[in-house]
């Protein structure tokens, strides 16, 4: 069996691979293969890991259908048409837990920064403004008993929750498809209406999957509907925010401040107008950047693949009608 995987990745699952007889073939330029070469190249191969945002849609399943198996080496599979690769009975994976916890602490990172316009204070001292005190300057807004709003409770959701029930014993609502009696039963959440997420949350924080339905979903007359006080965090993808309708949001005070690790496109433009405003913070898609998570995503990517090679179900599915 051979893979080709779309970026240099953690030497974890590499030699994982390696060890179980797999040979690998890794894309190395600092660009995204293109989508014609991608087919290509997999045409010589068994299988593919996807890292980012490579576009496996109808186009490139019919052309590859031969593929044994996908491993997407993310949690989110936006990118990946799951009912064409059902259909043609390819097995898509996932890495699903592993990079929760990081995410959640960018989430949490984001919304500590915001609140006391980290950035933008730090962007005083580079141009030299660092001014004499003031004690009516630089005021930020504490977290200590307000209410945090998830959109999207899965599991990077319910740690976000965890880590502002426990740093500020903040109170947690949430808006999902269906209720979770964990949440509710661990951190006494409460499972509110979009509307009431909306006007309810100090911080909303946005952690669900990108699909139709969850597609521009927080568009102007969202943030209309949210406190001139409230802080939105989006660390899932940036397409589930109106970007334009966000930056509007800002400019007129609908809303008090915004982080975000995703945004749309990306990557952001250096002039885009958020990255100057104060009560904004901006990173580059960082969620789960660190070394640890990072090896753990390459080491299930690489079961996948595995599992694959054996002929055996893979360990983390996202379409188990492929096997049906
Ligand atoms: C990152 O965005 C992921 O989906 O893993």
């Amino acid at each position: 069996m051979n893979v080709f995987v779309t970026r240099l990745i953690p030497t974890t699952g590499l030699k994982l691979m390696v060890d179980a007889g797999i040979v690998v073939n890794q894309w190395k330029e600092p660009y995204d293969v293109p989508a014609d070469e991608l087919i290509q190249i997999c045409k010589e191969h068994d299988a593919l890991i996807s890292v980012g945002q490579d576009k496996i849609d109808k186009n490139f399943l019919t052309a590859c259908s031969h593929l044994k198996v996908i491993a997407q080496m993310a949690v989110g599979f936006d990118n990946i048409d799951l009912i064409e690769a059902s259909k043609l009975r390819i097995p898509i994976g996932n890495t699903p837990g592993v990079l929760s916890r990081a995410t959640a602490d960018v989430s949490f990172m984001l919304m500590l920064m915001v609140s006391r316009m980290a950035t933008f204070m730090y962007r005083k001292i580079l141009d030299g403004k660092w001014g004499f005190y003031d004690p009516t300057a630089n005021l930020g807004v504490e977290l200590y008993g307000k209410t945090l709003g998830i959109y999207g409770l899965g599991k990077i959701g319910l740690e976000m929750a965890q880590k502002c029930s426990n740093a500020f014993g903040m109170n947690i609502i949430y808006h999902n498809r269906n209720p979770s009696l964990l949440a509710d039963r661990s951190l006494g959440a409460k499972f509110v209406s979009f509307e009431s997420l909306l006007g309810r949350s100090d911080v909303l924080s946005v952690h669900s999957a990108l699909t139709e339905e969850t597609k521009n979903k927080f568009t102007l007359e969202c943030f209309s509907k949210m406190k001139p006080t409230a802080i939105f965090i989006n660390t899932a993808r940036g397409s589930i925010h109106n970007e334009r309708d966000l930056t509007e949001a800002l400019r007129s005070k609908m809303i008090w401040g915004a982080g975000l690790d995703v945004t749309n496109p990306e990557p952001m433009q250096a002039s885009n107008p958020l990255l100057m405003m104060p009560n904004v913070v901006i990173l580059p898609h960082i969620g789960s950047a660190t070394i640890e998570t990072r090896g753990e995503m390459s080491r299930l990517a690489a079961e996948n693949i595995i599992a694959a090679s054996r002929g055996i179900k893979i360990p983390y599915l996202v379409n188990p009608s492929a096997y049906s």
